[in-house]
């Protein structure tokens, strides 16, 4: 069987090639996405990093099942009605085992760093291979830092490694950190709590209401690079979940992945179907649509920037709450 691993095939070699014939690439409609998008990207373009490491996870995770579990699942899938496995539970189970495998010697998190020219010995929080420090740095100081003052109480949802929060806590009075992962946040906890003061932490519950004793606490919230992984239901209720945080006047900062940015469009032009790590792409409009419908007034929206691996993939849109 093509998709049993091959004697003497690593587990990361099997993965990908599971990858190639899963989402059975059509060559020629991904070799035209490339040539358009090479030019519009002025030659600058991100590699497949964060959807190889999720194949790599996935085949790692079921080496570990037991081989009757597997096959009794299989059986399960073929005969029971179908069922589809909520967005925020894919998200939780993917973000887990990555905070679970990830260190600066595993050989696809190295792999990754490489891709965004990063040495694998430097990286010091989980998710510091995703992009270069120049791009997050960038969009940082233009679309959140003006907004922070150390009177406010501030939360950050999906705060994966920490990686931004680390950044944010110096700015501000307090920081709360939310995610569904609760690996993600023990690891940013580790790395946080040692560093600042005034960051607390909280494991978010499926697709659960925010808890009453947060109701209206927020100045500032902000959601970086984590609705690029959500689908368009899934985000609809985190709005309407931060819209019930913020105070009334509040600021929301939240990222999209943008089917009409450059770099946007070529990853989704590869892909055959949604997968957490290659993302769930939205345009401008349909952006505006959630938040407007949830009870934000959007403020500044980007547009696509070259040489900047957020600008040119992503919608960064800054909204208050009405
Ligand atoms: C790519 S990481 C980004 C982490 C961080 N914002 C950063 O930029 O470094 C995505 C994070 O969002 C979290 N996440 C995914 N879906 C979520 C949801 N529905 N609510 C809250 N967090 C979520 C994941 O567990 C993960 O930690």
């Amino acid at each position: 069987m093509e998709y049993q691993r091959r004697e003497g095939e690593t587990h990361e070699a099997h993965a990908l090639r599971l990858l190639e014939i899963l989402q059975g690439r059509d060559p020629p409609q991904q070799k035209e996405a490339e040539e358009v998008m090479g030019e519009e990207l002025g030659g600058y373009s991100h590699g497949r990093g964060l959807e190889d490491a999720e194949a790599i996870l996935a085949a790692k995770s079921a080496e570990k099942q037991s081989p009757m579990v597997l096959e009794l699942l299989k059986n399960l899938q073929q005969c029971a009605v179908y069922t589809d496995t909520p967005n925020f539970e894919t998200n939780r189970k993917l973000w887990n085992a990555y905070a679970q495998s990830w260190a600066t010697d595993a050989e696809w998190v190295q792999r990754m760093s490489k891709d965004v020219s990063k040495p694998s010995a430097e990286l010091a929080f989980v998710g510091d291979e995703w992009s270069d420090a120049e791009s997050l740095t960038e969009v940082l100081k233009e679309w959140l830092f003006p907004h922070l003052a150390t009177t406010q109480t501030v939360a950050e949802i999906g705060s994966g490694g920490g990686r931004v929060a680390a950044q944010v806590a110096e700015k501000v009075g307090r920081l709360v950190c939310f995610d569904i992962s609760e690996t993600m946040l023990k690891t940013a906890q580790k790395k946080l709590q040692e560093m600042h003061g005034n960051v607390d932490f909280h494991l978010l519950q499926g697709d659960a209401p925010y808890p009453a004793r947060f109701h209206e606490t927020f100045d500032v919230v902000y959601s970086f690079d984590v609705f690029v992984h959500m689908d368009l239901h899934e985000m609809r209720h985190t709005l309407t979940c931060i819209q019930s945080i913020l105070r009334p006047g509040g600021l929301l900062f939240v990222s999209f992945a943008n089917l009409l940015a450059p770099e946007g469009w070529r990853r989704f032009a590869r892909q055959k179907h949604y997968s957490v790590g290659g993302f769930y792409f939205v345009s401008p409009d349909i952006a505006r649509c959630l938040l407007q419908r949830t009870g934000f007034r959007v403020l500044a929206s980007s547009t696509p920037r070259r040489g900047n691996i957020y600008l040119c993939r992503d919608l960064l849109v800054l909204a208050r709450k009405e």
